[in-house]
């Protein structure tokens, strides 16, 4: 039967049927699905056409943000929860294994590769932190040669890559590997909550919702070792004044870390620091690769 004209109640109908020749299937499934959501919202929100007009400005203005150094759409899709929700879809986890999280736009594919128990701080700057913990399979077992790339802001709440030439190159980054019994430690600073980039159609979004910018103070690990799923991850400082509203929903309960402060100095001593610090414990388990 042929397909009617457009119509204000068949609207979607009309327009999905005009792409029942579509080179794949998923794309078309894909089409229907956005074409029904997205007529129910505008047949639901009835914008005017100076507020559709807006709508469209945004997006370009979104588009025209975007470079090499500045993915303005993954910000959108981040502070809609979207991000966070693709990741729940694609990284389902056995019970037991740690959870994932967003990797975010600051992680280098090239940092260099540390013995274990080095200072990734590289100034000097901020509150000394020691981490350490294991990584385990889901029985248990300390998983060896297990690669563990991790990163961080400074005290103030900025990456290296956010301040060239005020931060050293690859400040508060480091690979490390785990030897046989899955051990894993290492030197940082406490990190601070800081802001996503803001200046742009996503902040300006953000201010008029109401919202804060903020990310909770994390450490981001990217985990993978041979025969388990990589895990994406962070952990967080549950004391932190943006744990509750991250704007970008990345927390997790099982993601939040403890970091005590240790300023007794027969402890000091006996880890082998010079002053009082902050000490984050926090076992990953990994999945195995099903
Ligand atoms: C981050 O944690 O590095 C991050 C995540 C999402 C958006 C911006 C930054
Ligand atoms: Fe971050």
């Amino acid at each position: 039967m042929e397909p009617g004209y457009f119509t204000e109640t068949d609207s979607a109908e009309v327009v999905i049927a005009r792409n029942a020749d579509a080179k794949s299937q998923r794309l078309q499934q894909v089409m229907a699905v956005l074409t029904r959501h997205i007529h129910a919202a505008v047949k639901e929100i009835e914008p005017t056409t100076e507020e559709w007009m807006t709508a469209l400005q945004f997006l370009t203005a979104t588009g025209q943000m975007c470079s090499d150094w500045r993915q303005e759409y993954i910000l959108f899709s981040d502070i809609m929860g979207v991000s966070m929700l693709v990741d729940a879809i694609n990284n389902r986890k056995p019970s037991g294994a740690s959870e994932s999280t967003v990797l975010g736009p600051f992680h280098l594919a090239d940092a260099p590769e540390l013995p274990m128990g080095a200072n990734i701080c590289l100034d000097a700057k901020g509150e000394p932190m020691l981490v350490r913990g294991r990584i385990l399979d889901t029985a248990g077992k300390p998983i060896a040669h297990a690669k563990i790339d991790v990163w961080q802001a400074n005290d103030e709440g900025f990456y290296d890559v956010q301040q060239k030439g005020i931060q050293p190159d690859f400040n508060l980054r480091g690979v490390f590997r785990t030897g046989a019994d899955g051990r894993y430690w290492f030197k940082g600073v406490k990190p601070k909550f800081y802001p996503i980039p803001d200046d742009g159609p996503v902040g300006k979004l953000l201010a008029a919702l109401g919202r804060h910018p903020f990310r909770p103070a994390h450490l981001h690990y990217i985990l993978e070792a041979q025969g388990f799923d990589t895990l994406v991850t962070h952990i967080f400082d549950p004391d932190d004044p943006y744990i509750h509203s991250d704007a970008v929903f990345g927390v997790k309960h099982s993601l939040l870390a403890k970091f005590d402060l240790i300023t007794d100095p027969a402890r000091i001593k006996a880890e082998g620091m010079d002053g009082p610090f902050h000490l984050v414990e926090h076992d990953f388990v990994l999945a195995a690769k099903a």
